[in-house]
């Protein structure tokens, strides 16, 4: 039968009176509403607590915002740092040592600052570790990694120019070290140690460099990276399990946001202790007219110190540039490298054996050189280090 069209009726129906309620928010808001209704941040709460997770996702999920919340810290201590610290050779070390002696719990905020360095670069190999065993770089989370891989060298780069700021021994012969090996790249290597250093010695204006990359440019960049990081992550979401399972995805809240709770709480917690176990310490102001102080880098950058002892004379730059480059840009490519459509380990073998031997060969070579550096101090000699290396420069 053919349809008989009827005029419409009229639409506009009469407007329902608002709640008494709804009433007295619309004319007394609160606070909260007022905002609400200017910038909509309880959507973007509401957002984000019902972000999806699926089945199998769990405290191995919670490694992401363990870093944001000691990210945001490390914010929080720098800047409380910041406001004693004086970046000049004949003040920093005094105004560290005030810190540390003087200041109203400034040895506690120093050593939150310190340790929570150190726990940062644990948390971030773990979540970096957590992502490729699990395949999680893969379509369409390709450039979620590369963001990734870049903001793990900027949290690098914080560490090795924080590293200088107490301008102690300790502090300035590493550097010392660590600007000679950027100047074994071939070709470039002087002008790069020129830049890093602001002439041919560490000095003033290798403090002022270091101090102006670690507060300024690293936040800002790190800022970005890391905003571009979640956003990726929240486009596209958590991956689920390499072997998905049954069931629906379940929001974030309540069962994932209280696991990230319980790891955020615990993690912050060791950071706490060992602020207060182990205070940062601090040795004799740095002298750079003295020629046995045995340098010895920050932990995590012990591994390639000690592939750089091993190396035969002459070939110091396959430690300092060819493995160290090959690694970054292997890392940065993983998600082309490995074109297995499968997240499964057993479906991707070759990448899996490759990394996990690269990540052994990189434990080992840390653990070696924990073990084998000598603490930092006086009469020990070069520690090993190719002469190249050792200091003073002939
Ligand atoms: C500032 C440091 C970082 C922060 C704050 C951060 C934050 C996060 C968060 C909150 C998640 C979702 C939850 C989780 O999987 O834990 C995530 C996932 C992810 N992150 Fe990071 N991350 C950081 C560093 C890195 C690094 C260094 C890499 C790799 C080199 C990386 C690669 C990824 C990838 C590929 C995902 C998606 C995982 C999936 O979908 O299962 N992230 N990140």
């Amino acid at each position: 039968m053919p349809t008989i069209l009827t005029p419409e009726e009229p639409t506009v129906r009469p407007v329902p009176e608002p709640k008494p309620e709804e009433r007295l928010r619309r004319d007394r808001p609160s606070l909260g509403d007022w905002l609400d209704l200017r910038l909509g941040w309880w959507g973007f709460v509401r957002k984000n607590l019902d972000e999806p997770m699926p089945p199998g996702v769990g405290w191995w999920q919670t490694l992401g915002n363990l870093l944001l919340t000691l990210l945001v810290f490390q914010f929080v201590t720098g800047f409380a740092l910041a406001m004693y610290y004086s970046p000049s050779p004949t003040d920093a070390y005094r105004s560290v040592k005030h810190i540390t002696e003087e200041v109203t719990l400034g040895s506690f905020v120093r050593g939150l600052h310190v340790w929570g360095s150190t726990v940062i670069v644990i948390v971030t190999v773990l979540h970096i570790l957590r992502v490729f065993f699990w395949g999680s770089y893969k379509k369409p989370r390709e450039l979620t990694w590369v963001v990734g891989v870049i903001i793990f060298n900027l949290i690098l780069a914080f560490s090795f120019t924080g590293y200088l700021l107490p301008w102690d021994q300790k502090a300035y012969w590493a550097t010392v070290v660590g600007t000679r090996i950027a100047g074994t790249v071939p070709v470039l290597g002087h002008a790069l140690m020129l830049l890093i250093r602001g002439g041919e010695e560490v000095g003033a204006l290798t403090l002022t460099r270091f101090y102006a990359s670690h507060v300024m440019l690293l936040p800002a960049l790190l800022m970005v990276f890391t905003g571009l990081h979640l956003y990726l992550v929240r486009r596209h979401h958590i991956a689920g399990p390499v072997l998905p399972q049954k069931g629906r995805p379940t929001p974030f809240y309540p069962v994932q946001l209280f696991k990230d709770a319980v790891v955020v709480l615990g993690g912050m917690g060791i950071v706490v202790y060992l602020a207060l176990a182990f205070p940062p310490a601090l040795e004799a102001m740095a002298d750079p007219s003295g020629t046995d102080f045995a340098p010895r880098p920050e932990w995590y950058f012990l591994g390639l110190y000690e592939l750089l002892k091993i190396m035969p004379a002459g070939y110091e730059v396959v430690a300092t540039l060819v493995i160290p480059g090959g690694i970054s840009l292997g890392m940065l490519l993983l998600p082309w490298l490995d074109r297995s459509p499968s997240r499964h380990p057993a479906r991707r073998q070759w990448i899996i054996v490759l990394g996990t031997a690269i990540i052994l060969l990189i434990a080992i070579m840390t653990l070696k050189g924990i073990l084998e550096t000598p603490p930092p101090g006086h009469g020990s000699g070069h520690a090993g280090l190719p002469v190249t290396l050792d200091r003073p420069l002939a």
